[in-house]
């Protein structure tokens, strides 16, 4: 069985998490249930990142240690992503005993092997990045460009690792392989940080920061956040400790991750597996930046919205609609902007009208003009018009998904859906019904109406699976829609039975009330 392995980035512990970590782990969990559906046996890693200044600082502010900061922020993350419908195998905590261990490994081999060395350093330091800045990377007025803040002169004795000795290889496997930074237009980006990369510091003199792994061996040091943070990815599937966890998944599929951490992942991840001699990930994928309301969200201007805070703003019960709208509305990599008008036009005219109008029309007509059975003769064959375009619109999403294209993806379902809207209306059903010499006619088009959704029930699973396990039901399919393969994708899975009657047709998704939303928004 082939398998796949996908992670997310660790989120930092120093806050609740918020809409922008969950667009992340929402597209994660989306992509690994697609290839779950297709048969593939898979690994969704996601996690905490729990070390460094930024923690120790915000716990010391509020009174507790750093630990238990983690522990009550780590839980609030594992509520959110419950409610959110994230799947997940693993959730990693970097303050996990068998990641320590797999840290100090990792960093000893390293010194052994030379290629980590004690330099005496004098840098920028950053403490929201948790990074050493350059000065061609401060903007004009010697600040930060992301945190807007000036960095601190900081001279100490560091550990340094040898990134340059890395540097042809990493430049040539990111030429060599268009695939493996994605979306395509960054690889560009990354190979122009190349040209300035230098050794990077990886530990910390102990008087900056206590809260972290020790370094082998140098109890004045603690092992700098990228190597702990970005050693997860090993440790997640058994580096070290689980051995045929380890050998089946490992290398990683695809890093899932944010375009603000894609420097950190495509050169100084690559860069110390290749000093452990430790095979590469496939892909790194950076995702684009969301903000609600076209701001962007800061602690500071106090607009951090939680990740389900669409699923409040509209009393949704299901996190289906929010997952629908963050997915279709940009191409996956570029920037997001989620507003409350946008939201509601989109899943009102996608959801409620054009998907769940056109199952409860044609499972309501076939209630009422075939006592909700489907008769033998009415099992239409796959030479159909509608069979072909499930079957191309199956390739398509298969085709989308191998790019992680997870809009293109839903984009290719909704012309399906679109197009069966159309069908239903063109052969017009209820005037089929009329006539004793059409009503088979009629009973051919409900079944070619509903084996559609069937198909589109299983497409858009990974992103709505509420509502497709909904739809599932409706059709009276057996199982449970989440353990249904790409397999299942073949026509004429739709049986003759009685499959509905009045009591069972139910609208899989209700128009958003405007002037309700408007109420709950001025509370
Ligand atoms: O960077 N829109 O943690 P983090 C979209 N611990 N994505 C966003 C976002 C937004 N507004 N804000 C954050 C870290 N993210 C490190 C990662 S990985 C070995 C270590 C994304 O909590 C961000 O891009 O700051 C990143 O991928 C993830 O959330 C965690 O961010
Ligand atoms: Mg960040």
């Amino acid at each position: 069985m082939k398998k796949f392995y996908i992670t997310t980035a660790i989120d930092y512990m120093n806050g609740k998490p918020h809409i922008g970590h969950a667009y992340e782990k929402i597209a994660t969990d989306i992509i690994n249930r697609h290839f779950k559906q297709r048969g593939l046996e898979t690994f969704f890693l996601t996690g905490s990142d729990e070390h460094g200044i930024k923690i120790e600082k915000t716990a010391q502010e509020l009174g507790k240690r750093p630990k238990q900061l983690c522990d009550e922020n780590s839980d609030s993350f594992k509520e959110e992503w419950a409610k959110i419908g994230v799947n997940y195998d693993r959730y990693i905590r970097t303050t996990d005993e068998d990641h320590k261990e797999v840290v100090q490994y990792i960093f000893k081999t390293l010194m052994d092997k030379g290629d980590i060395y004690k330099a005496s350093y004098t840098g920028l330091y950053c403490s929201g990045c948790e990074s050493f800045l350059s000065q061609r990377d401060l903007t004009e007025d010697g600040l930060c460009p992301d945190h807007q803040k000036k960095p601190q002169e900081v001279k100490e004795e560091n550990y340094f690792f040898k990134l340059s000795k890395y540097k042809q290889a990493i430049i040539d496997r990111i030429k060599n392989n268009p695939n493996f930074i994605l979306p395509e237009y960054r690889a560009n980006e990354v190979l122009n940080q190349l040209e300035n990369t230098e050794d990077i510091s990886v530990s910390r003199s102990i008087n900056s920061v206590t809260w972290g792994i020790p370094v082998p061996g140098d109890d004045s040091q603690i092992i700098y956040v990228w190597i702990d943070a970005l050693s997860n990815y090993l440790t997640g599937v058994g580096y070290r400790h689980n051995n045929e966890l380890f050998n089946k998944f490992w290398p990683a599929d695809v890093h899932i991750i944010g375009k603000d951490i894609l420097k950190f992942h495509s050169i100084y991840w690559i860069g110390i597996l290749m000093a452990m001699g430790i095979e590469l990930p496939e892909c790194i994928h950076a995702h684009g930046w969301i903000t609600v309301e076209e701001t962007k969200m800061s602690k500071s201007l106090g607009n951090v919205l939680p990740p389900d805070f669409i699923m409040q703003e509209f009393d949704l019960e299901i996190p289906d609609a929010e997952r629908y709208f963050l997915m279709s509305a940009a191409p996956y990599g570029k920037d997001i902007n989620y507003s409350t008008d946008d939201f509601k036009n989109k899943v009102n005219a996608d959801l409620a009208n054009n998907l769940g109008n056109l199952l409860n029309r044609s499972l309501s007509m076939l209630v009422k003009y075939f006592n909700g059975e489907i008769t033998q003769d009415a099992v239409t064959d796959k030479n159909c018009e509608l069979a072909s375009l499930c079957d191309e619109t199956q390739k398509k999403v298969l085709e989308s998904f191998d790019d992680y294209k997870i809009s293109e993806a839903i984009e290719s379902v909704v012309s399906l859906v679109n197009a069966t809207n159309k069908y239903v209306n063109d052969t017009a059903p209820w005037s089929l019904a009329k006539e004793e010499t059409t009503l088979i006619e009629c009973a051919k088009v409900l079944y070619t109406v509903l084996e559609t959704m069937r198909f589109v029930s299983i497409l858009l699973y990974p992103v709505i699976p509420n509502i497709s396990q909904n739809i599932w039901s409706q059709l009276s399919l057996e199982g449970n829609i989440s353990e249904q393969t790409w397999e299942s994708l073949k026509w004429n899975g739709l049986k003759a039975g009685k499959i509905a009657s009045k009591e069972t047709v139910n609208p899989v998704f209700l128009r958003l009330d405007s002037e309700l939303a408007g109420d709950k928004k001025k509370k």
